[in-house]
């Protein structure tokens, strides 16, 4: 990797990854983008404003900074996109296409896209959800990942670019947060219990659904883009780590806080979720390039437990 772009670096993703980066490129060679200031973490980087659904200026910053890898993470999660359907497809969708075309037109060696779990719907086969299965999404965001998979897979046999992209499970971290997805609960929760509040959880008790910590998702996009061309298979990896209830989760923060509790009072978010896949199956990044988690669930808890107090007590 030479110059690197990061859109949507500000993100819960893209804030993380962007450091990690930043030990890869050197400072110099990475530029991270966003439409709103970094945050304080990443105020030392190369930053500049860009708007992905402005095409011209997509294709400049390319130029100008001879970009030869592109992390396009710019993107509007499941529940904020039932409030707002026509802005996240346009945003999900025009500004995939944008960095797509522009990578092909100035000739970018690599372009990294999250897909996410949200791609899979309720005719899928919801426990060990195949690689290769019924995909019937029924968000906004869904169909906007599982139509930016094509995208991407035409690209790469038309255009012959190197676009390579992980099914995300939720993502939970203590860096950034989350914002307007389904998965958030699973970081919200953290907040609430170390400061000493009960959570109000809006996905039912017995609602599973896949989670990953932060480092295994970043180490996973590593992974994927380093593996040698010939071993990849598939442009869109399912991928997998633990999978856990909201009442799971409880307890196992009741270990570190023994007197939090959660309250459920699920909306339309629990109707989200119940079209998802509760377990993955992903053999098949396992085999071409060696994916192997890191964290299961108590490892993680002890973890974001241990982070969240280092930040309150600093
Ligand atoms: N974490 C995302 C969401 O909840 C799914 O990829 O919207």
């Amino acid at each position: 990797m030479k110059n690197v772009l990061v859109t949507g670096a500000c993100g819960q993703l893209g804030s993380e990854l962007s450091l990690v980066l930043e030990k890869m490129t050197g400072t110099e060679n990475l530029v991270i983008s966003d439409i709103c200031r970094p945050p304080a973490h990443l105020s030392h980087l190369q930053f500049l404003m860009l708007d992905i659904l402005d095409e011209q200026a997509v294709k400049q910053v390319i130029e100008e900074h001879s970009i030869n890898v592109i992390f396009h993470l710019a993107a509007m999660l499941s529940a904020t996109g039932e409030h707002r359907p026509r802005q996240a497809w346009t945003l999900n969708m025009e500004g995939l296409i944008n960095v797509l075309d522009a990578a092909r037109t100035h000739k970018v060696d690599k372009v990294f896209w999250p897909s996410s779990i949200a791609a899979f719907g309720s005719h899928t086969q919801l426990d060990k959800t195949p690689q290769h299965t019924i995909m019937d999404p029924e968000t906004i965001y869904g169909i906007s990942k599982l139509s930016g998979e094509l995208w991407c897979k035409y690209y790469v046999d038309r255009f012959a670019i190197d676009v390579r992209s992980i099914r995300f499970p939720g993502l939970i971290s203590y860096k950034s947060p989350p914002g307007g997805g389904t998965t958030d609960y699973a970081v919200a929760i953290f907040h609430q219990a170390l400061k000493g509040e009960d959570f109000e959880c809006f996905l039912g008790e017995n609602t599973r659904l896949p989670m990953m910590y932060m480092p295994d998702a970043v180490e996973a996009i590593f992974k994927l883009m380093q593996a040698p061309k010939e071993s990849i298979s598939v442009r869109s990896y399912n991928l997998a780590a633990f999978s856990v209830t909201p009442g799971e989760l409880t307890l196992a923060i009741q270990k570190h806080f023994p007197h939090f509790s959660t309250r459920y009072n699920p909306d339309f978010r629990d109707l989200i979720a119940k079209t998802w896949p509760s377990t993955i199956d992903d053999s098949v990044a396992r085999n071409d390039w060696g994916w192997q988690p890191q964290y299961e669930l108590s490892e993680v808890v002890n973890d974001m437990v241990t982070n969240l107090r280092m930040t309150i007590d600093d």
